[in-house]
């Protein structure tokens, strides 16, 4: 049985959201690193995308990526069904089929009790199954702090892998989950979340991008990524620099939760969103009108957010109501690719 008198988010120390290291410093860790070359090396950190893909074959590329992070929820097997989906997201960002992962836990045996590690690794288990996705091994540290997540391998076509980096003039950008998870991990933290908020926006976050994924390969989709820490205008901004292109988005129509609006307005903001807009925020020219709280969730980190879709104008419609009629109702075009000005972010 696990102990439900511990709260697994008090007992994280940092924010409780998935953006601690500040992407400038990550940055600064690996530029200049003398990185080994190889011709089947198709993403790789040169040009880091969600996931790492390597040619195996004219026909097959292994796609490679690692997630983990302290618990933003109490539960410990949705805690595990979440961090499962975060990490498996990133295959699924680039059009990939996961097959295999590897657990990655760190765990305070000295204080917290098995039965919890437990919980969370079934909760893990849940996710991959519901994936296909056959768990093959894993690596345990005793850390003063739960920790957990997943190294994932997937399989993808070398030809038709999705990265973030080739948006085209006139694509619209779809997102498929609302965003303000981080403003409502840190209301769960403050303990202000009731129950039914906390159930939804938890089923949310365990959400796998799967069905999204599978129906976004249909289309002329051009590229995507997954919104997660960085928040949706620092995931964008990723997209955007180095492309050649700008993106105008339309605030009104990203979908966000009602409830992390409202907590945005009294100020229950994560320091994550903070650092999210000192490092993009100059790639960003927000219109006066938009509300001061939609900004924020604007730059608000994401756990397992949605992917943010960049497909050819002509087909955005019929992906939207492929992804409403598989389920993913919040589904909307927020905004779309234009050629002025280039490689900046319009919010209006
Ligand atoms: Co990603
Ligand atoms: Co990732
Ligand atoms: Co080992």
């Amino acid at each position: 049985m696990t102990d439900k008198s511990i709260r697994l988010t008090q007992t994280v120390k940092g924010a409780g959201c998935a953006a601690k290291l500040s992407p400038g410093d990550l940055d600064r860790a690996l530029c200049g690193l003398d990185l080994p070359v190889d011709a089947n090396l198709l993403v790789g950190l040169d040009r880091a995308d969600d996931a790492g893909v390597y040619r195996v074959s004219d026909e097959l590329a292994l796609v490679q990526t690692l997630d983990f992070f302290p618990p933003m929820v109490d539960d410990p097997f949705c805690f595990g069904q979440i961090a499962a989906a975060n990490a498996l997201s990133d295959i699924y960002a680039m059009g990939g089929i996961p097959k295999t992962a590897m657990n990655i836990v760190a765990f305070p045996a000295k204080t917290m009790d098995i039965s919890i590690l437990r919980a969370v690794i079934e909760g893990g288990l849940d996710k991959m199954r519901e994936a296909g996705v056959v768990l093959v091994g894993g690596h345990t540290v005793e850390d003063s702090e739960l920790k957990y997540g997943l190294s994932v391998t997937g399989y993808i076509h070398p030809g038709r892998i999705l990265t973030k980096k080739s948006l085209q003039v006139g694509d619209c950008l779809i997102l498929t989950k609302p965003v303000g998870t981080g403003v409502v991990s840190t209301a769960i933290k403050a303990g202000l979340a009731d129950e039914v908020v906390i159930d939804r926006v938890t089923l949310a976050m365990a959400t796998l991008n799967r069905v999204a994924s599978l129906i976004m390969v249909r289309f002329t989709v051009h590229a995507c990524t997954d919104i997660t820490g960085f928040g949706f205008l620092g995931h964008l901004a990723e997209m955007v620099v180095d492309s050649g292109h700008g993106v105008r988005i339309t605030a009104a129509s990203v979908p966000m939760y009602a409830e992390a609006l409202e907590w945005a307005a009294m100020g229950l903001i994560p320091a994550g969103a903070y650092t999210n807009k000192s490092f993009r925020g100059s790639f960003v020219d927000i219109s006066a009108s938009v509300p001061q709280n939609v900004q924020d969730l604007l730059f608000d980190p994401q756990t397992s957010g949605g992917l943010l879709i960049a497909v050819a104008s002509a087909e955005a419609d019929a992906l939207v109501a492929a992804l409403k009629t598989a389920g993913i109702e919040c589904a909307a075009i927020v905004g779309e690719v234009v050629a002025d000005p280039g490689e900046r972010i319009i919010v209006e």
